[in-house]
């Protein structure tokens, strides 16, 4: 699972770095949140979509940002790996899981959700979500992973001890810095409060770093623009074992690669 790609530059990072991570760890599903994947940093657009889907992504998760295009209907009309939030409200495009089915055959199911505390979006509550949905995915599989995109390390330890036993592995986004707390919970669920971003090291949350300190600053309107320019990049997140006959988790491993240099072209990043 690998953390919220910003802009072209984690775009670049994702598909120039896929091959040797799938060679070196030879992942049955590959999970990489892109809420942040359009060029701007503010949700995914089709292409973008398909992009990520032939560079080697089998499912793309999302978070606060995702309906921050203007055709964020188009990008979850052109593919079913695409999912946001569970916790949305209904009215909203796409779905908030997906089962998907290995080239070994194991059926997965990964689910994304949303959390409330200090967030702005007014959604259900995340637990009560999660319960529900539960009923139904433990009737498909046992191997369950969340993607849970919240702001503080309280409400994602919360979730993670609610469900601990139950799901296969819970994984954080939305802050873009990780944590180094990846362990497995007493009963069998891998967790990590948030696996960072990929992007620029030197930006904040991946974006240029000006930008988005002339507002803290001068509290006056400043647009903030992914960083581009100014590497070393950095691709960050976790790569989780689990049991198929049990659905608990073996292992969780941070992964992180840093490149001083990164090629941003349409090759690398996409068209869009
Ligand atoms: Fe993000
Ligand atoms: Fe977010």
């Amino acid at each position: 699972m690998i953390g919220d790609l910003v802009g072209r530059p984690g775009r670049a990072l994702f598909s120039t770095l896929i091959g040797p991570l799938r060679a070196k760890y030879r992942p049955d599903c590959v999970v990489v949140n892109g809420e942040n994947a359009a060029q701007n940093g503010r949700g995914i657009t089709a292409q973008t979509v398909e992009f990520l889907r032939k560079s080697g992504a089998d499912i793309i998760t999302s978070g606060n940002h995702i309906f921050g295009q203007k055709g964020y209907t188009e990008a979850f009309l052109s593919s079913d790996r695409l999912i946001r939030p569970l916790n949305f409200p209904s009215e909203c495009p796409g779905k908030g899981y997906v089962l998907f089915t290995t080239p070994s055959g194991i059926t997965i199911a990964v689910v994304n959700a949303q959390g409330r505390v200090f967030m702005h979006e007014q959604v259900a509550c995340p637990f009560k979500s999660m319960e529900s949905l539960l009923t139904f995915l433990k009737s498909q599989t046992k191997l369950v992973f969340l993607d849970f995109h919240a702001e503080t390390t309280s409400e994602k330890q919360g979730m993670g001890f609610f469900l601990d036993g139950r799901i296969t592995a819970q994984v954080g986004t939305h802050t873009h810095v990780p944590t180094a707390d990846e362990y497995i919970l007493p009963n069998g669920t891998a967790y990590i409060t948030d696996i960072g971003c990929s992007a620029s090291m030197h930006s904040m949350l991946g974006m240029n770093i000006n930008s988005v300190l002339s507002r803290m600053i001068t509290q006056l309107p400043s647009k903030f623009i992914v960083e581009e320019a100014v590497g070393p990049w950095v691709l960050r997140g976790v790569c989780i074992t689990a049991d198929v006959a049990t659905g608990k988790a073996l292992s969780i491993e941070r992964v992180e690669i840093i490149k001083a240099e990164l090629v941003i072209n349409q090759d690398t990043a996409g068209k869009e």
